[in-house]
């Protein structure tokens, strides 16, 4: 395979919006009209279902890694870091949603355990104690967003931790309406329906 190819497989792959077809699986509606209308793990709970929330957190990394990992093997690790790009791009731009995606950090976690396992394994463990401490799911994603490159810089290499500074400012950049509600003091805690 290409490296065209897995990249175009890469996007594909992240399309796939868990969030939305977990829903559907559950029966618990339109996500995209609960909560803050995203289509991730973190408003999945806010349906009250920590299963459907679980798989979707597992799908949307796990399709991160899984096209890391396929571009890693068919053609090389310069292929995996692009791959792990066009993951992020599918999940915050689907074409089976219109284009019209989430906020990816899901995505970026799995894609970053996948390009460098230390690095995802230290991205995970900053967002987990961010929100032990202030329950709040965007502001874990956006300082574990923030700690990544460094992270993937000391155990990875520099072109990868620019590309996962790209990753970063495309997770900062969807997170826009969250930075605003956590100035305001009005964004949701984990689990609370908001
Ligand atoms: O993983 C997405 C999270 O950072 C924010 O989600 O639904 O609170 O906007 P939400």
């Amino acid at each position: 395979m290409s490296f065209i190819a897995t990249a175009i497989l890469a996007y594909l792959l992240g399309s796939i919006p868990f969030g939305i077809v977990m829903a559907r699986l559950f029966g618990l509606g339109d996500l995209r009209q609960i909560g803050s209308g995203n289509i991730g793990a973190t408003n999945v709970l806010r349906t009250g279902n920590k299963l459907a929330a679980f798989l979707t957190l597992l799908g949307d990394s796990g399709k991160g890694a899984l096209a890391v990992v396929i571009a890693r093997i068919l053609v090389g690790e310069q292929a995996a870091g692009i791959a792990g790009l066009c993951a992020m791009l599918g999940h915050l731009y689907p074409v089976f949603l219109r284009f019209k995606g989430g906020k990816g950090v899901a995505t970026f976690l799995g894609t970053l355990l996948a390009l460098s396992f230390p690095a995802g394994v230290l991205a995970c463990g900053t967002w987990l104690l961010v929100a032990v401490i202030t329950r709040y799911s965007s502001l874990s994603a956006l300082i574990a967003a923030l700690m990544a490159p460094i992270y993937t810089a000391f155990f990875y290499h520099l072109h990868g931790a620019l590309l996962v500074l790209m990753l970063t400012a495309l997770i900062f950049y969807k997170h826009r309406e969250n930075i605003m509600r956590l100035k305001a003091g009005t964004e949701t805690k984990i689990g609370k329906k908001g």
